[in-house]
């Protein structure tokens, strides 16, 4: 665990911190908007959110990091901007592995590995998967081309190519076929920018999370904000349905 580097304005008890934070990084195209510059400029901008945000979650001790960097619909945007976030990930990829590497992060994708994901890009992926395997600190997932609709069809169509017995087909054997199923379900999710729902993140793992919206949009996100919404989630009570 990392020292604090500042103390948070707000009290975290570092004994409660949420194993696992998932975000929803929105407002990219309204922040450029609003300063008369592209949308693409945007997606640019949220790099340096997202560099300070495993920042915060490496200092307060998080375990899981999942960030939803591009879904299963935003293929259905402009072509030009769906090329610029393929080659914006790829590069930011590249230019960030070797660091998160040596601060003990092993960085894991989660999401369709289909021919629209172009191959420089898959290939970036497993080399980074590789870089990271043995890293212990922090798990940073990825979620590219993910959507929580494909990723239950997907685990559905593997339990019928196994032949699975009706009878087994669980709430066990479901998640099991997840894509990254040794992660555990997210404590807290967290949307930027002011919107109010989910948009096919992670559905079968929110099942019992704790969410918590924010205004502030994903370029200006930084981890004075995570520590916020961390410290609104431990004044939550989780009853996962019973009686606390
Ligand atoms: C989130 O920002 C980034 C991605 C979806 C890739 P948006 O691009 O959705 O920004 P807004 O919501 O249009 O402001
Ligand atoms: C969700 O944001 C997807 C990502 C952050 C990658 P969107 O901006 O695509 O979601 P909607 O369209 O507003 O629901
Ligand atoms: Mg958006």
């Amino acid at each position: 665990m990392y020292p604090l580097r500042y103390l948070p304005k707000v009290a975290i008890d570092r004994k409660r911190v949420p194993a696992h934070v998932a975000c929803v990084m929105d407002g990219n195209g309204r922040w450029a908007a609003r300063r008369g510059l592209p949308r693409t400029d945007g997606h640019a901008a949220g790099e340096e959110a997202l560099v300070d945000t495993i920042d915060g979650a490496l200092e307060i001790g998080v375990r899981y990091l999942t960030v939803y960097a591009f879904s299963t619909e935003n293929w259905k945007r402009p072509r030009d901007e769906v090329r610029y976030l393929m080659n914006f990930n790829e590069s930011l990829i590249v230019r960030r592995r070797d660091e998160l590497h040596e601060k003990g992060v092993r960085i894991r994708f989660s999401g369709r590995r289909d021919w629209r994901v172009p191959r420089r890009l898959s290939r970036r992926m497993d080399e980074t998967l590789e870089l990271t395997a043995g890293n212990t600190t922090m798990d940073f997932v990825i979620a590219f081309n993910y959507g929580g609709r494909a990723e239950i069809v997907d685990a559905v169509r593997e339990l019928v190519a196994k032949g699975t017995d009706t009878g087994k087909v669980d709430e066990r054997a479901i998640r099991s076929h997840m894509y990254l199923p040794d992660v555990p379900d997210p404590d807290l999710v967290i949307r930027t920018s002011g919107e109010f729902r989910v948009s096919n993140f992670l559905l079968w793992q929110i099942a019992y999370s704790e969410m918590v919206f924010t205004d502030v949009l994903w370029p200006d996100f930084r981890r004075e904000h995570l520590f916020e919404a961390v410290s609104e989630y431990q004044r939550r009570s989780r009853r996962f349905g019973k009686l606390s």
